[in-house]
């Protein structure tokens, strides 16, 4: 049984010119992140092959560094900011919250994969701790209830059940 999967042509051209300097792994997988949105399982064989790396270094840098992220993220990706002024006004509850709510914990995704969630630092809007990101958008001042009206919007609107394009930013 073979694990290769082809390497897309953009990123096969990245690789080549990269793979013989020293030093280049993390950017080649930032560049296979930036690519697909995670790094997929599948890539890790045919990169390890590529680069004639162990595969077992390939996923060492990539369980290191938080930065990388190896499950496909949601439709609506959560990141809930923990920097400090969120920390400090509860973000850790929400993030509990968060999971209880979906059924999922950190860095993963829902099984429909609707929903991914991850932490943060500083979002640049302490004055509205505490604070999640939901794709683009911000909300602040949450609360374990706000946290899920969002949640039942977002899930809603994918049913088809609400009527506005997006649920408001607040
Ligand atoms: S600490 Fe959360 S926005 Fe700054």
């Amino acid at each position: 049984m073979t694990f290769y999967t082809p390497i897309p042509d953009e990123l096969k051209e990245y690789i080549d010119k990269w793979k013989l300097k020293k030093g280049s792994l993390i950017m080649i997988l930032r560049s296979v992140q930036d690519y697909y949105g995670y790094v997929p399982k599948k890539i890790c064989f045919s990169l390890a092959k590529e680069l004639k790396a162990p595969l077992a270094r390939i996923y060492e840098v990539l369980t290191f560094y938080n930065y990388f992220k190896t499950e496909s993220p949601g439709k609506y990706k959560i990141a809930v900011c923990m920097g400090t002024a969120c920390y400090l006004k509860g973000a850790a509850a929400i993030i509990k919250a968060i999971e209880d709510k979906l059924d999922i914990k950190e860095s993963q995704a829902t099984k429909d994969g609707l929903f991914s969630l991850e932490n943060v630092r500083c979002i640049g809007c302490c004055g509205i701790a505490p604070n999640m990101r939901i794709n683009e958008k911000i909300y602040g001042k949450l609360n374990k209830e706000r946290v899920s009206e969002i949640l039942d919007e977002y899930i809603n609107l994918n049913a088809g059940v609400s009527s506005s394009q997006e649920p408001p930013i607040l």
